[in-house]
């Protein structure tokens, strides 16, 4: 029996999180390729995953050369209200950290459109994009081998905010929400298709997430107000990897 109720991997200092990381990235790229011959991933923004992102297309780690980049399909759970060269783009991030370090065949990059000034117009963009890609019927959801999130301080993941309207949507694949405190949209997946992926990793690290991972973790339910706690693959695995930072006050360390 497990000691702990959810799957939870503490790494001693960040730079051993973000190996953790990209470890567990090219396993799952391996094990896609090796059983489907292509390996889809959903990106995610913010600081932990950028480490990552560097580290794996770093020349100096094996992991550059173990990563099959030709069979890689690059989607985004969420983006800001941007155009790509924007400084808060998560694709430009991507890019400087990743994309223009390796060779990844264009038509792998599936971007979200953050450029076109109507952001539902962008969401329902996106949408079909990902109908496209995983050629989906009406009512179906996209499965993706993995899903890469963070948390944000406030216990939001992707671009689901708390008290948002986007937490309760159950029809759409991608939304635009508006996220008040930013008086801006965002876009991004709903919890449905985050919950289909065959893998969700969480990536958190530092002092400011350790309240809220506790939160998160160990609190009484409350997912209007800490979005983190909707994500429960329906039926693929969950881990929560994390840095010993922001795992000081769990209970349930291992
Ligand atoms: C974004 C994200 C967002 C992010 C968290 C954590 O576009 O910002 O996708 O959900 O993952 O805010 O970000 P950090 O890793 O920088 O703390």
């Amino acid at each position: 029996m497990p000691s702990r109720p959810y799957n939870i991997d503490i790494a001693t200092h960040p730079e051993v999180l973000h190996r953790r990381a990209a470890e567990e990235f090219v396993r799952h790229a391996e094990t896609a390729v090796r059983t489907q011959g292509h390996f889809s991933v959903a990106l995610s923004g913010g600081s932990t995953p950028k480490n990552l992102y560097a580290l794996l297309a770093s020349q100096d780690h094996a992991f550059r050369a173990q990563v099959p980049w030709d069979k890689v399909h690059f989607f985004w759970g969420d983006e800001r209200h941007v155009s790509p060269d924007h400084p808060d783009s998560n694709y430009r991030m991507t890019h400087e950290a990743m994309f223009s370090k390796v060779a990844v065949p264009t038509a792998h990059i599936h971007r979200i459109e953050g450029e076109n000034p109507d952001a539902d117009k962008a969401a329902a963009a996106y949408e079909q994009t990902l109908r496209h890609h995983f050629r989906l019927q009406s009512g179906q959801l996209p499965r993706f081998d993995l899903v890469l999130l963070g948390m944000g301080p406030d216990g939001h993941t992707a671009s689901l905010f708390p008290g948002t309207k986007a937490l309760h949507e159950q029809q759409r694949l991608v939304v635009a929400n508006w996220v008040e405190k930013f008086n801006t949209f965002r876009i991004t997946f709903t919890v449905p298709v985050l919950n289909n992926a065959a893998a969700v990793m969480f990536l958190i690290s530092g002092e400011d997430k350790t309240d809220m991972l506790r939160t998160v973790l160990e609190g009484e339910k409350q997912p209007e107000h800490y979005p983190s706690q909707l994500i429960r693959p329906t039926h693929g695995e969950l881990l929560w990897l994390v840095d010993q930072a922001a795992a000081r006050l769990l209970e349930h360390k291992g």
